[in-house]
Parts: C-alpha cells; sequence; structure tokens
C-alpha cells in the first residue's frame, strides 16, 4: 500500500542479492545499490551472479513485475527508499583474521554524501564486530541527522539462502531505545512475525554478538564432533554411530554433528576468526581462546583426510589415479571459498596423484582457482581408471550413486567417505572398501564359501565380512 516501506539493499552479493530479492517477494519496492556496474548490469538483466537454488526465477519474476530495480548510484537509494538495508561483505584482514569494515564504513558514507535525512532508517545486515553498530549511529547522528539505525543480523545459509530468508528461525534487531526503527522492521516483517516467527529486540552491541556467536556454535558443533573423530580412529569406535548415540539427548541434538572434512565456505572460518580478535581487542581474548582449538580441529580434519588417503595407497602416492567428487565448500552451491573438498583435492595433486575433481556447480570456479587441477565433466568422468574415490561434497547425487554401477569403471574399489554421506554398508556389499575419518575401515562383503558340511554361522546373508583393508 502507500504506506509500505520502499526498500533500497547497498550491496547485492550473496547476502545482498538474496534480501532485495526476497523484500520484493514479500511484495515490496525494492532498488538494489552495488558499486559493481557488471554485476548491476547483469542482476537488472535476471542473471544472478552465483548459484543458489530457486534465486534466479524470483529476480525475473520481480524484475518483470517492477517491483525491482538495480543501480550503481547510493542516491537512487535515497530517492526511492526509506529502509536501507547494508548487505556488504566484511572480510578477513590478512594481518590480524579481524574483519574488514570498510565497505560497510563506505556504504554508509554513500547514503550519508546521497542527502541521508530524516525519515530514512539505515538497517545493517552485514556481519560485523560488535561495537560497530553504536560507532555508525554516532555518525549518522553527527553527518545525517533525523537518520535512525539499527542492526538486524542475517542467518541464511547457502543453498536454500531464499527459504532461509523467508522463513527465519528468529529475527532480531537491535534498536536505539525510542526511535520509530522497531515499528518500521515489525513492518518490513509482518509476515514472517504474522507466521509465527519469534522477534528478540534488544541492543546493538547484542544484535551484533547474535550473529556471530550462533557461527562460533555451530563451528564449535561440528569441531567437537570430528575431535571426536580424532578420538574413536584412536580407540576403534565408530564417530556415526556415536554422532546418532548423542544427537538423541535433545539438549544436543542432531544436527551439525556430522563428522568428516569440517565446515568451511565464507562465513563460519572468517567469523570465528573475527570474532577473536575483536575479543582481544575487547580485553576478553581468553574468553575465545576456545575458537582457536575449534579452527585448528577443523584445519586438522583435511590434513587426516589426506593422511588416509596416503595410507589407502599404501603411502605411495604418486601417479596413483584419484577420483574426486565434490569441489564446493557445501552442496547445493558453486562456492569453493575456503572448501575443504578443493584443499583435500589440491594437497593430493601436490603429492603426485593423478586428481580427476567433478562438481555439479563449483567445476568451473575450481578450474579458474586451480587451472593445474583436473576437472572432469560428470561423476563417470572423475572415477573412471581411479584406484581411489573420494567423497569430500554431500551432494545429494553422489549420496545416491549406486556403487555397483560405478565399480566396474574404477581400478580399485575403494571409497573415502569424506562427509559420512555415503551408506557404508551398501557400498561394502557392492564390493567396496569404505574409509572414513573417525570410522573403522570396511572391506568390502564378499559371498563366503560354504564349507563343505554345515557350521555356517552366518547362514541367511551369505556374506561374511573380508576386511581386506
Ligand atoms: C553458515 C551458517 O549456518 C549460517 O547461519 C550463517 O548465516 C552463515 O554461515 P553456510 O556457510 O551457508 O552458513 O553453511 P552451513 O550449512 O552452515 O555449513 C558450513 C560448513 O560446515 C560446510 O562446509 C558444511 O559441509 C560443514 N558441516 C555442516 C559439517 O562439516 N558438518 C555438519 O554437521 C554440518
Amino acid at each position: 500500500g502507500p504506506t509500505d516501506p520502499r526498500i533500497s539493499v547497498i550491496g547485492t552479493g550473496y547476502l545482498g542479492t538474496t534480501h532485495a530479492v526476497c523484500m520484493a517477494e514479500l511484495g515490496f519496492e525494492v532498488v538494489g545499490v552495488d558499486v559493481d556496474a557488471e554485476r548491476v548490469r547483469r542482476l537488472a538483466a535476471g542473471e544472478v551472479p552465483f548459484f543458489e537454488p530457486g534465486l534466479e526465477a524470483l529476480l525475473r519474476k520481480h524484475l518483470e513485475a517492477g517491483r525491482l530495480s538495480f543501480t550503481g548510484s547510493p542516491a537512487a537509494a535515497v530517492d526511492q527508499a526509506d529502509v536501507h538495508f547494508v548487505c556488504v561483505g566484511t572480510p578477513q584482514r590478512p594481518d590480524s583474521g579481524a574483519a574488514d569494515v570498510r565497505h560497510v564504513d563506505a556504504a554508509v558514507s554513500g547514503l550519508v554524501t546521497a542527502g541521508l535525512g530524516p525519515g530514512d532508517l539505515v538497517v545493517g545486515k552485514s556481519t560485523v564486530p560488535a561495537g560497530t553498530a553504536s560507532r555508525l549511529a554516532a555518525r549518522l547522528a553527527a553527518a545525517a541527522p533525523g537518520a535512525e539505525l539499527a542492526w538486524n543480523p542475517e542467518f541464511l545459509r547457502e543453498g536454500i539462502a531464499v527459504d532461509d530468508t523467508l522463513h527465519p528461525d528468529r529475527i532480531v534487531l537491535g534498536v536505539a531505545p525510542g526511535g520509530t526503527a522497531e515499528a518500521r522492521l515489525r513492518a518490513v516483517y509482518a509476515r514472517m512475525t504474522d507466521a509465527g516467527t519469534p522477534v528478540i529486540v534488544t541492543d546493538y552491541a547484542t544484535a551484533e554478538l547474535v550473529k556471530v556467536a550462533a557461527n562460533a556454535f555451530l563451528a564449535t558443533k561440528i569441531s567437537f564432533v570430528n575431535a571426536m573423530a580424532e578420538v574413536c580412529d584412536a580407540t576403534g569406535a565408530d564417530v556415526a554411530e556415536l554422532a546418532a548415540a548423542l544427537g538423541h539427548d535433545p539438549r544436543i541434538g542432531p544436527r551439525f554433528l556430522r563428522a568428516g572434512i569440517g565446515f568451511g565456505g565464507g562465513c563460519l572460518p572468517k567469523d570465528i576468526r573475527a570474532f577473536q580478535a575483536r575479543a582481544r581487542e575487547l580485553g576478553v581474548g581468553p574468553a575465545l581462546g576456545f575458537l582457536a582449538e575449534v579452527d585448528a580441529v577443523n584445519m586438522r580434519a583435511r590434513d587426516r583426510a589426506v593422511a588416509l588417503a596416503h595410507e589407502v595407497l599404501g603411502g605411495q602416492p604418486a601417479n596413483r589415479a584419484v577420483g574426486v567428487l565434490g569441489a564446493a565448500f557445501k552442496p547445493n552451491s558453486d562456492d569453493i571459498r575456503d572448501s575443504p573438498a578443493l584443499d583435500v583435492a589440491v594437497a593430493l595433486r601436490r603429492a603426485g596423484c593423478h586428481v580427476s575433481v567433478y562438481d555439479p556447480a563449483a567445476a568451473a570456479n575450481a578450474q579458474d582457482r586451480h587451472p593445474d587441477l583436473h576437472v572432469a565433466g560428470s561423476v563417470m568422468g572423475a572415477v573412471t581408471g581411479a584406484e581411489l574415490l573420494l567423497v569430500l561434497t554431500e551432494w545429494p547425487e553422489f549420496r545416491e550413486l549406486d556403487p555397483a554401477l560405478i565399480r566396474p569403471h574404477v581400478t580399485r574399489p575403494v571409497v573415502l567417505d569424506g562427509r559420512g554421506a555415503l551408506d557404508a554398508r551398501r557400498w561394502q556389499e557392492a564390493g567396496w572398501a569404505y574409509h572414513a575419518l573417525g570410522r573403522p575401515a570396511r572391506g568390502p562383503l564378499v559371498p563366503r564359501e560354504r564349507p563343505p558340511s554345515g557350521g555356517d554361522l552366518h547362514e541367511g546373508t551369505g556374506l561374511d565380512l573380508v576386511n581386506e583393508a
């Protein structure tokens, strides 16, 4: 309606593009702003410059409806909108690991220069060090009197970003007392709150911290189970069964307990490092000292996968044919930033293996980043002739692979499941040796030779475990 908030989104990267499109999906008029002219051109032409299921169709729908536009000019944001979401990146600084907030500062400067003033609400969504919002609020008070600031962190996951944005678990609003920000943001998010999404209204610093604390917790949960995998390897226990048993305790819960080669991507690794750097600046470094261990366990998981591959190859990796399924840091994504899968593939390549990698979405990115890596065009392309097969990203099409179907194409049926994604028994029954971090090696199950007379303890299955590994 005529009193609906008019929305601008500054920064059209992963977060900004998704947010802009989803705000249009809620029925609002939205203008997306980016300093990258090529990106603006592609988005305006209906093209999403990264892989995210469902996003491009929605982008086109709202471009055609005239609800959504893209521009290079912050002035257009101030002219056409009154609620301005800041969705720019906060990359890791190479020196300290701290978050680099210069794009956030530049986005706010752009709005101020364009004439931001009374009636304007700036809403930070970027992941920032605690204290950024109050610094920006002071700046607005001085340079754009009457404009307000709120902090509204975003928890979307790649691969399911549209659904996460339209159906969030919670909405966190960091606001200054006495302003209009809460009421205006409740109007933006009315459809979600009407559907029961909880809203937490709090101060700036708490809102900023919710985001980094959530990511630190998730990273800790993954590293916890990967630490247990190390202990399992030392004791002969099975981390998949351990995790399943732990997950039945509702205080623990089953999610984010999948052991494997660990977390990667553009958020978790960077966020836990930036969080530690900020804690040190605030004089509470020891409070987050454990995150250094979380990071170390995570990086060690990649090394342990490489070491296991060497072991399975009898300590002689040179010139061995290795098929790798997966390059993206997670399924349903073409993102290879800090990808554990690609790290492992590259390490094996460096050790002298002939590595052939296939990924349904990230193949082109992997090839760009590592021109010397052989990138195959299909599962069969990567698998054919392999002496060892590694599954390093848990794409559904890899989980569902029929091990019997690909077995004739490999030189040796040996699989290393880097994501705990495969049905170990099914692979065994199809004649594969199965290896995974934190799990006992399992040789193929082969038909048992019948003893000459009676005494078959395994009657009924006709199978027996032959541990070749
Ligand atoms: C994460 C947070 O989940 C999201 O809330 C935040 O907004 C951004 O960071 P994302 O980076 O998209 O999202 O990926 P996520 O699904 O959280 O996975 C992160 C990594 O952890 C992936 O590499 C994944 O493979 C790995 N992972 C996840 C595990 O190794 N084990 C698990 O049990 C779960």
